[in-house]
């Protein structure tokens, strides 16, 4: 190990507020890190390795976005697992859900671990693999989801290709039921232009139903109308399995501010309306949402410059996701902070049944600092993401991520 990576596993952070989110207060505490494992949290320590001011600033543990396209395989003219980790790390997250629509689609046990393997050796974020819900993304034949899960992959998703043939997600529903692994689910129906709500309408009702026949929980991806909440509001009221998330680019962009006819705000699902972005914060803050994910879709500007009808769907989000609802939702309009940690952190690992590791002394921890007094201007050429269509920028954040830890090891620092 050389001297810098040393430094990186070797630090004690000074004076970093840590939010309580059971009572929703805040502790400022010290942490040491020796070796990547945590060992010793408290009100002061002293140790002559090296030492990280965090000024106060605020520790998120176990920040997950649940919804990045990596494009590795395949398209990686758009996105590499490196580009993307490094992203992910540096826009505060130190795990990402990757989605499987990739070349060829991640289906099977072997490109399953190919990619597992890659990720692993990449400084930035951990990498949670989903695999396709139907085999190469037809939408015809269901995936071997026994093999999957036994080579530990613990996320299914047909994500924009959304399995139609109900007979088959009914299916789906019952074979993952109990198998502790998620159904996230982009709910749109065949036939129906995303641009026409109802199509994610009739998906999320389909898919709650059936939800609610099967009993297996489902996650409900990037709810972009106000009657598709107002779905999943009544499935929650009367005890279905239903999560659900949204992306900041439905919350805070419409038609009231974009150009819904141009290729730089062409997404699926699309921007909405003023009162479907209003009622999504309304439903944020009153609790029924979730999960804040970036549906992190990297394209190049060639492909975006074409015309509309043209142009793939898609904005690069997971470096900008984290400044963007804290100026957004806590510093412009403040909602309650602890709500929004959570939508970033916990919330997300119940979801992914992943670990919540915390602050526990003898793990290897996964955190984020972010100074929430710190302004940033953020353009294009400040991304680590080959995918600069990101419908905020410039963006002039109110606050920064000052540094990423993974497994105990910096990743990202920028204090
Ligand atoms: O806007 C989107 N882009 N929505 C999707 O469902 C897929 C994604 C992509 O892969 O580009």
């Amino acid at each position: 190990m050389g001297l810098e990576n040393k430094k990186n596993y070797d630090f004690l952070i000074k004076d970093v507020k840590v939010p309580d989110l059971k009572n929703e207060t805040f502790i400022v505490r010290d942490i040491l890190i020796l070796k990547g494992i945590l060992q010793e949290i408290s009100a002061k320590i002293t140790n002559d390795i090296r030492v990280i001011d965090a000024k106060k600033n605020l520790l998120i543990s176990d920040t997950i976005d649940i919804h990045v396209h990596t494009r590795d395989p395949g398209l990686t003219h758009k996105e590499t697992l490196e580009t993307v980790l490094k992203a992910s790390a540096r826009g505060g997250f130190s795990k990402v859900v990757a989605m499987p629509n990739t070349l060829p689609v991640i289906d099977d046990k072997e490109k399953y671990l190919d990619v597992i393997r890659r990720a692993s050796k990449i400084k930035g974020a951990r990498l949670f693999q989903s695999c396709s819900l139907s085999k190469d993304l037809s939408g015809k034949t269901l995936n071997d989801f026994e093999q999957l899960i036994s080579a530990g992959c613990s996320c299914f998703s047909d994500d924009g290709l959304a399995l139609y043939d109900s007979k088959l997600m009914e299916r789906a529903m019952r074979s993952l039921k109990g198998s502790g692994s998620s159904l996230l689910l982009h709910s749109q129906s065949e036939g129906i232009a995303p641009e026409h709500a109802n199509s994610e309408i009739f998906g999320v009702y389909r898919d709650v139903l059936l939800s609610e026949l099967t009993d297996c929980p489902v996650h409900i991806q990037h709810v972009s109308k106000k009657e598709s909440i107002e779905i999943i509001v009544k499935a929650k009221e009367r005890g279905v399995k239903i999560t659900c998330e949204v992306c900041p680019h439905h919350l805070f962009l419409n038609e009231s501010n974009s150009d819904l006819r141009s290729s730089d705000f062409k997404v699926n699902p699309p921007l909405r309306t003023k009162l479907d972005s209003k009622e999504l914060i309304k439903y944020f803050s009153s609790g029924f949402i979730d999960v804040i994910a970036s549906d992190h879709a990297p394209h190049t500007s060639q492909e975006k410059k074409t015309s509309y009808e043209e142009a793939p769907y898609g904005f690069s989000g997971v470096e900008t996701l984290i400044p963007v609802i804290f100026s957004e939702l806590y510093k412009k309009r403040d909602l309650n902070i602890f709500k929004i940690i959570r939508a970033i952190s916990i919330n997300t690992s119940k979801i992914i049944n992943a670990d919540i590791k915390g602050l526990k002394t003898g793990i290897r921890p996964d955190f984020t600092i972010v100074d929430l007094d710190k302004e940033r201007m953020i353009n294009k050429e400040a991304l680590i993401s080959k995918g600069k269509n990101n419908p905020f920028l410039p963006y002039k954040a109110e606050c920064d991520v000052q540094m990423t830890v993974v497994e105990g090891e910096i990743v990202c620092q920028n204090l």
